[in-house]
């Protein structure tokens, strides 16, 4: 038999069995249709359906998405504010609410009005840990803590954290997870409604750096698994400043303790941590990816200034620690920051280290947070933005989001497009000291790009107006710029007796991947071919075209 014929009769068979588990015969699409990740130029992105996706997302609070009733209202509001993919936990407690009985309603129930709101979704596998914490573990898990041991304090006491040493409780987890993921297969495995999962939630250790139990104590004293010293062999000239100063400073062992390797204290201990939850994370990823193929990645907390291991949330999946993770966690397509903190570019930059595709599964929903959406996807070739709480919004935050989705909806092929080839500009003003105009050499062009939210001063209702955007080299000479409260200037790329003018300015919508031209610009709206001003207070699209003249 051909293999194409075989191919087919094997998916027919496959049908008629799921058929007759009443399960729909769509379970047997072919897994290369699923959502994967595919790289462009220095970009990855999420492909959905065979084209790159741009996730303009938001992620539920924590127990929103518990009541299908709760969400009712929620779906409508979530359409409004121009999402295209909402973040949602699955939750182990309620999917495998007694040990090997598992319970899906809930999903579908989710999945069934995602695809009535046109929506995708992302689910956050809620599972071993969620925040440090082991909260979401079942009840069967909670109470049986001679089977599923807990991490303990100095004291021998328990700890709400769910061992990472013990192969019992990562077992648990990956046959969860391993159901729950051939269960999307078999309920979505054609329509795709859900393009990525995110394994655990925000993993780390605290208060104390390290897991006192015995068995941590024991692993602790062992030699540094050779898995980790060969991958910082492999890597040792690439390896993030941190973790490679820190290894150094101990003299680039490639044998002994943790301890004698990287050095006595919390740090180490963090190390030690992060490598432990890491192969447990592994291991929960690499049986759900068995049954359905789709992108993986874990979140991080991330750390206060000055705080030590075991006051923050530690050994997550944080920048120093990335080498660890991708050593321990192989089966992680990308780490991703939760970014609460103000200097967002900061926190995002770090995640971009070592090619890691930067995701925002988490952001803090202020009015800055329709920017940093913008810059994530331009500056960072971002895959997608997702502030926090996102049925919460209330004014001027959600208008403001709903605009710069707006705007990036419209604008998503074109992004997509040009992701990877340093044919794009982030705006994003990232403090005080950087608010003076900002230059940036594009397309053969030198751009001064100053940000000019509002004339009203501090104190008064308009002075919350943020400013920010995005340029996109088009062609020779053309540019699209996006996004508000912006004044760009023009020069050529280096001194010459040019000038450089203003030969056309348009704004308008791209509709369907088409452009619909608005009004001309020109006379006081580029005061008189002098500028480009993206004004203040709503989030607008035009097409520039530049010229040179002596
Ligand atoms: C980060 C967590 O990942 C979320 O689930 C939620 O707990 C927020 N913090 C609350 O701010």
């Amino acid at each position: 038999m051909k293999p194409e014929r075989s191919k087919r009769r094997l998916t027919t068979v496959i049908g008629c069995v799921l058929l007759g588990m009443g399960i729909p015969p769509r379970a047997a699409m072919p897994q290369d249709s699923a959502p994967h990740l595919r790289q462009q130029g220095s970009a990855t992105q999420l492909i959905v359906d065979g084209k790159p996706f741009l996730v303009l997302g938001g992620e539920l609070g924590n127990s929103t998405s518990s009541s299908l009733d709760y969400m009712r209202p929620v779906w409508p509001k979530l359409v409004s504010l121009n999402l295209n993919t909402v973040l949602v936990p699955a939750y182990w407690e309620l999917i495998e609410p007694a040990e090997g009985k598992f319970d899906f309603s809930l999903v579908d129930g989710l999945i069934a009005e995602a695809r009535r709101h046109q929506l995708r979704l992302v689910p956050l596998w809620f599972a071993s840990w969620k925040n440090s914490m082991s909260c979401y573990a079942p009840a069967w898990v909670k109470t049986d803590q001679k089977r599923f041991p807990r991490s303990q304090d100095g004291a021998g006491r328990g700890i709400e954290i769910l061992s990472p040493f013990s192969k019992d409780n990562m077992e648990a987890d990956a046959r969860a997870f391993a159901a729950f993921m051939r269960h999307l297969r078999e309920v979505d495995g054609r329509d795709h409604t859900v393009v990525m999962v995110q394994v655990e939630n925000e993993i780390g250790m605290i208060p104390d750096s390290r897991d006192r139990s015995a068995v941590a104590e024991k692993l602790f004293k062992d030699p540094v698994p050779s898995e980790l010293i060969t991958y910082l062999g492999q890597h040792r000239e690439t390896l993030i400043p941190d973790l490679r100063s820190q290894w150094a400073a101990n003299g680039f062992k490639t044998r002994g303790t943790w301890e004698e390797v990287f050095g006595p204290g919390p740090k180490a201990d963090e190390i030690f941590m992060a490598w432990y939850f890491a192969r447990y994370t592994n291991r929960v990823t690499q049986a759900g990816v068995a049954e359905y193929k789709l992108p993986m990645f874990v979140n991080a907390a991330l750390i206060r200034p000055g705080y030590q291991p075991g006051q923050y949330p530690s050994a997550g999946p944080l920048p120093h620690l990335m080498d660890v993770w991708r050593a321990g966690a192989p089966q992680i397509d990308f780490l991703s920051p939760d970014i609460y903190f103000t200097n967002f570019a900061e926190w995002a930059r770090r995640y971009q280290q070592s090619g890691n595709p930067v995701f925002i599964p988490e952001a803090q929903p202020n009015p800055v947070s329709a920017i940093n959406a913008m810059w994530s996807v331009s500056q960072l070739d971002a895959i997608g933005f997702s502030p926090f709480a996102i049925e919460s919004l209330e004014e001027p935050v959600s208008k403001l989001i709903t605009g710069s989705y707006d705007v990036l909806k419209q604008l998503a092929p074109l992004i997509l497009e040009h992701q990877g080839k340093r044919k794009m500009f982030g705006f994003l003003p990232e403090g005080p000291e950087q608010r003076q105009p900002l230059k940036v050499r594009l397309g053969g062009y030198a751009m001064n790009v100053a940000y000019t939210p509002s004339a009203a001063g501090p104190g008064s209702p308009t002075s919350d107006v943020v400013s920010g955007g995005l340029v996109i080299a088009t062609g020779p000479d053309e540019f699209v710029f996006a996004g508000t409260g912006l004044t760009i200037t023009f020069e050529t790329e280096t001194p010459s007796n040019k000038t450089v003018g203003l030969l056309s300015v348009q704004e308008g919508k791209y509709l369907n991947g088409g452009w619909v031209p608005g009004r001309w610009l020109n006379g006081d709206q580029t005061n008189q071919g002098r500028h480009v001003r993206l004004p203040p207070g709503r989030f607008d699209i035009q097409r520039v075209k530049l010229y040179h003249y002596r």
